[in-house]
């Protein structure tokens, strides 16, 4: 008796679990277009939708724009071009609030509001970019940080298709704000900020 419910149990247990993996072949299985297949739902009978009037292709490298490559190539060149051809704007506080503002959305994530690499997606995993505080970058010119952005460095990927030339200066400036947050010299501070440092606790001993 007890065999007989044992085995009315496997029974059940088997065609539920069939029943089971049907459905999941039903989902592979659902209806779909492939790449190019015709549709009646559309008066030009394609499937594949032509962009909005309007838009403006987004796609950058060496494949966008046509089939042959060539659109991507010269997008490139033009880039390159634009690319040299930008230097460092002249700082303002308007430039370096946009700088943060950029900063906060491109870089923030991994290199953290401080430039330490101890950003919330590094923390999940991604791996530490070094501390825009340590002694080599801080030494390292503009230049460098504007070509990591364009072309990524390592396993940080590039930004250029995002961040025009002009928003990767501001973001270079706010980036060496953030440097000269953690090592400013006491005496190379105007006097009001000189005396504000005074008064902090602590100040005396840690004059610089
Ligand atoms: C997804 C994470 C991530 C984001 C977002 C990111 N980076 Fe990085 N970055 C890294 C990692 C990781 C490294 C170290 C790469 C390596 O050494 O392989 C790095 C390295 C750098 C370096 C150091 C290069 C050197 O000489 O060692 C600079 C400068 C830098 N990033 C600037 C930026 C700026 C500016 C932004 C925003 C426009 C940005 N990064 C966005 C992950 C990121």
């Amino acid at each position: 008796m007890m065999r007989l419910d044992l085995l009315g149990i496997s029974c059940a247990l088997c065609c539920a679990l069939t029943a089971c993996e049907r459905q999941m072949k039903d989902m592979y299985r659902q209806p779909r277009y492939d790449t190019g297949e015709a549709s009646p739902l559309f008066p030009d009978t394609k499937s594949m939708r032509p962009p909005p009037e309007g838009s403006v292709p987004a796609a950058i490298g060496e494949r966008s724009a046509t089939s042959s490559g060539r659109g991507g190539r010269e997008e490139l060149a033009a880039r390159e071009i634009a690319n040299a051809a930008s230097g460092p704007a002249p700082m303002t506080l308007a430039l370096l609030k946009r700088g943060q503002e950029r900063y906060s959305i491109y870089c923030l994530p991994c290199h953290s509001a401080l430039g330490d690499g101890d950003g919330p997606v590094v923390r999940r995993g991604f791996p530490r970019p070094p501390s825009y505080h340590e002694q080599r970058l801080r030494d390292a010119p503009d230049r460098h940080f504007f070509d990591v952005i364009t072309n990524g460095y390592g396993v940080m990927y590039p930004y250029a298709d995002r961040i025009t030339p002009e928003d990767r200066w501001a973001i270079v400036a706010y980036i060496r704000a953030l440097q000269l947050s953690r090592n400013v010299k006491t005496a190379s501070l105007p006097a009001d900020a000189r005396r504000q440092r005074a008064a902090l606790p602590g100040a005396s001993g840690a004059a610089r």
